[in-house]
């Protein structure tokens, strides 16, 4: 996969939104307070002239459906392609797709795809005046997932230095992980950990500023933040887990819980699968912000879009 990484911001503005990895600390802060004035103040500025276009070649519930939310809330229109009734079915090529829509004055692509920089892709093709968010590319980044979750945190915690935070789970297929990683190191975390069996982490890890525990107990211990992450079996080729094992030595349970501080807060992307890394106990109870990232993620993504749209 080649990057230009130089695409994402022009003349010191956010022009599409594409990764974290490049992305610069004051971008990142910037998303995070239009966000919480949105969140706050439930005001915002209108956009009743622009269109967005989603095309998630993906399945998706949550993201998806706050993008569309997103863009109803600051009054933009919002079409959904739906790929599998698309032309892409009858051999047309994405690019060609992409510019069939643009023909349509669209001004915003929303684009999921499981093959690693397609937002990249699309975004170095589009004319000017287009910006294109990447929801989810392969198990590269999620960055719009990274800013909401960045946001829960700072709502729940207050700050993002003094923190620890742990992440379990499936690393190596999740671009949740990736993106999340990447927005607490250059926010300045203290202490990044990363769970899970050995065959679900990344070899380069010790390149990405992260701590890795095997073992569940110690990975989790004092944390001020758990992020649970489902295990991406669609990406996996072959059986890298046992699953017999997996819930007993990385699901978070009651007890598991304990030994996290007693005011950590439990995070997940979802979906989440009870009784494989989470018990319904954890996801219900009282240390859980699941469904409150959900809701925090309509603003975020009116945050960004609002910013693009300010921006082109
Ligand atoms: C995540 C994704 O699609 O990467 N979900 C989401 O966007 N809410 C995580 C996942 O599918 O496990």
């Amino acid at each position: 996969m080649k990057i230009n990484q130089s695409i994402q911001i022009q003349d010191n503005k956010l022009k599409h939104f594409l990764n974290i990895k490049s992305l610069p600390k004051t971008h990142i802060l910037e998303i995070i307070s239009r966000a919480e004035y949105i969140h706050n103040n439930n005001k915002i500025s209108k956009y009743p002239n622009k269109v967005v276009a989603s095309l998630f070649f993906e399945p998706s519930t949550r993201t998806k459906t706050t993008f569309e939310l997103a863009s109803k809330k600051i009054s933009a229109d919002f079409i959904n392609i739906d790929i599998s009734n698309s032309s892409t079915s009858k051999g047309e090529s994405i690019l060609d797709m992409i510019k069939t829509i643009e023909a349509m004055s669209c001004q915003m692509f929303v684009v999921r795809h499981s093959v690693p920089g397609t937002a990249h892709y699309i975004a170095e093709s589009v004319s000017n005046n287009i910006s294109v968010i990447n929801a989810g590319d392969g198990s590269n980044e999620h960055p719009t997932q990274a800013m909401l979750d960045m946001f829960t945190i700072k709502k729940h915690k207050g700050h993002f230095d003094d923190l620890k935070v742990s992440i379990v789970g499936d690393i190596l297929h999740s671009r949740v992980a990736k993106s999340l990683i990447y927005s607490l190191n250059t926010l300045g975390t203290k202490e990044i950990n990363i769970v899970g069996p050995e065959s679900l982490i990344p070899e380069n890890y010790s390149k990405m500023s992260v701590n890795y525990y095997s073992d569940m107990n110690k990975g989790i211990k004092d944390a001020d933040v758990i992020i649970m992450l489902r295990l991406q079996k669609e990406r996996m080729h072959d059986a890298l887990i046992s699953m017999d094992s997996y819930y007993d030595d990385y699901g978070l349970n009651k007890n598991r819980l304990e030994y996290a501080k007693s005011d950590v807060i439990v995070m997940h992307p979802g979906p989440i699968n009870r009784g494989i890394e989470i018990e319904s106990s954890v996801a219900d109870g009282p240390n859980s912000v699941i469904l409150n990232q959900v809701s925090y993620g309509i603003s975020v993504r009116m945050a960004i879009m609002s910013i693009l749209f300010d921006n082109n």
